[in-house]
């Protein structure tokens, strides 16, 4: 199974940072379903984690169920960000990655993230730095290059090797694409070479881009030759992609996907978590968004919905009764699968006008 430096993971999938998504409950939920080998923090701040602003501190919450950890920095400044790794580490990291993809302004007006990609001589001296100042194993994760049409990723992924990097997440797409576009698989396919070609054998190169079910995973590793895949958005409705994904790949189907009844029960292990560890105004006005997530997932459900949006913070746990009452609603069918993997590849492809899938 996969290894990133000396830590051991349990499957080859990874929940990938998400900013503003992937908060502590979330990690634990998806966990909880199952499948997950390592779990990201959103990206954090090197001066935030410092000076211990509340929100980056609330970003680095973490708790001994909440492992493998990865925290990811952002920021070009290696004296900054290996200060702050080893503050990260002190406070639960089990990995410390380095975000070279992200494309948002307030982080690449700074040369971090996807900015990273074209200053490699500085990047490689970020990395390099890291690598001595903590412990625990360095990553990094890539965008296939920055510009259109860029593919500067696997010089960069090699030469981050060289350095001491201990494994290579890539999205397929490049900083001028930002979300658009679709995933170029035949691009993580070049940086899965580079990074095999290091020599270093053990060094992993996770594919990233456009997973929405189960399926497009087991694609990607056949397409690519990745050693494991990294899951975003289709995660945050589903945080139990992961458990079916790790099915798929051991077994060659899913057998036993979640019926209505448990995909409740983990919408209401979700919202506890978030009763637990925020405060009541924010977990109840966060849940009515994210139940928009899981409803995709749900079949026909209005009712679940508008009972959701209806409560009040005042009382919290309305919101637990709500989701109990719509299961009761739907009665035996709650014990039924209400859209499977195969279901939701149809609807995505039917949104997408791309008409039958194979
Ligand atoms: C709302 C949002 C926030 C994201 N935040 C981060 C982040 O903090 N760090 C990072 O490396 N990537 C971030 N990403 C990129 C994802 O980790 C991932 O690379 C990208 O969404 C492609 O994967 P997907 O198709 O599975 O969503 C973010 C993506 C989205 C949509």
């Amino acid at each position: 199974m996969l290894k990133v430096g000396h830590v051991q993971l349990d499957t080859n999938l990874l929940l990938a940072p998400i900013a503003g998504h992937c908060d502590l409950p979330f990690r634990l939920t998806a966990r909880a379903c199952g499948g997950v080998g390592l779990a990201f923090t959103d990206l954090l701040c090197p001066h935030g984690i410092l000076k211990q602003n509340t929100q980056t501190q609330w970003l680095m919450a973490t708790n001994e169920d909440d492992r493998p950890l990865g925290m990811q920095l952002y920021g070009q400044d290696a004296d900054l960000m290996c200060e702050a790794g080893r503050w990260a580490v002190e406070r639960g990291a089990t990995t410390l990655d380095i975000n070279m993809g992200c494309p948002v302004d307030k982080v690449t007006k700074t040369f971090a993230g996807s900015m990273m990609l074209c200053t490699p001589d500085n990047t490689l001296a970020v990395a390099r730095a890291l690598v001595r100042a903590v412990d625990v194993p360095v990553t990094a994760k890539l965008r296939l290059g920055y510009g259109e049409g860029e593919l500067t990723a696997p010089s960069l992924a090699r030469a981050l090797v060289d350095e001491g990097v201990q494994c290579i997440t890539i999205h397929g797409r490049t900083a001028y694409q930002r979300f658009k576009g679709v995933c170029d698989l035949d691009g993580i396919r070049k940086v899965v070479e580079a990074v095999h070609e290091t020599g270093a054998n053990e060094i992993p190169c996770i594919g990233n881009g456009d997973i929405k079910t189960p399926f497009d995973a087991k694609r990607m590793i056949d397409v690519t030759g990745c050693d494991g895949v990294m899951i975003a958005r289709a995660a945050l409705g589903a945080p139990w992609i992961f458990r079916d994904t790790r099915q798929l790949l051991e077994t060659g189907e899913i057998v036993d996907e979640l019926t209505l009844r448990e995909r409740c029960g983990v919408i209401k292990a979700h919202y506890r978590w978030m009763l637990e560890m925020r405060d009541t105004r924010r977990a109840v006005n966060r849940m009515k968004q994210i139940v928009h997530g899981y409803a995709k997932h749900l079949g026909p459900c209005k009712s679940l919905k508008q009972g959701v949006k209806e409560v009040i913070f005042e009382a919290p746990e309305r919101l637990l009764d709500v989701v109990d009452e719509f299961v009761e609603r739907v009665g035996s069918a709650a014990d039924d699968v209400p859209v499977s993997w195969r279901e939701r590849e149809y609807q995505l492809a039917a949104s997408a006008g791309a008409g039958a899938v194979a």
